[in-house]
């Protein structure tokens, strides 16, 4: 067995094993700084954090779409489209609102002017002008919703009023007749 070697300075011992130990204890210190100091740092971003609360803006379920002469007779209008998902359908009886969402899981509908349907890309349902479906596999019509004329004759429509069912859309909420 060997006796650990020391160094002789004069008349002091010095161990070998000291600048390792110091070594050691330094980089604990700085590793527990450095946990101490990351620790502080996110909850300092999550106090900031707490002041700017998640919040989804949603557009608003009522909104003008201007006067009834904007939409011409036997049209399917698609300038909501990207801002309210609506489509706007005026016939001879009146003006009527649809939303774009299939009734199957929900995708996007399109109107195709050619052979005046409407469209959807995810499992093929085809919807007639009127929202009836004409095949694939959606359960009921496109939505109707509520629409009415403010005081200045501007076109009210409300997405929260909504007519899914054949025997409620020509009610007078989802039927404007002008
Ligand atoms: S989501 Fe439209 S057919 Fe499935």
């Amino acid at each position: 067995m060997t006796e650990p070697v020391m160094n002789t300075v004069g008349d002091e011992e010095v161990n070998p094993s000291l600048p390792r130990r110091k070594f050691l204890m330094r980089l604990s210190g700085l590793v527990g700084w450095t946990s101490i100091g990351a620790w502080l740092t996110g909850l300092s971003l999550a106090s900031v954090r707490f002041f700017f609360p998640r919040v989804r803006y949603e557009p608003p379920t009522r909104f003008k779409i201007g006067l009834p002469e904007d939409y011409v007779v036997d049209t399917i209008d698609s300038r909501w489209i990207k801002e309210h998902n609506v489509f706007i359908v005026r016939q001879p009886k009146g003006i009527y609102v649809m939303k774009s969402i299939c009734p199957h899981l929900g995708c996007a509908v399109s109107w195709f002017n050619s052979e005046s349907i409407f469209k959807c890309p995810c499992h093929g349902s085809f919807f007639d002008v009127n929202g009836d479906v004409i095949g694939g596999p959606a359960p009921g019509p496109l939505a109707r919703v509520g629409v009415s004329l403010d005081l200045a004759g501007n076109i009210v429509v409300d997405t929260v009023q909504e007519a899914g069912k054949t025997d409620q859309r020509e009610k007078r909420a989802f039927l404007l007749k002008v």
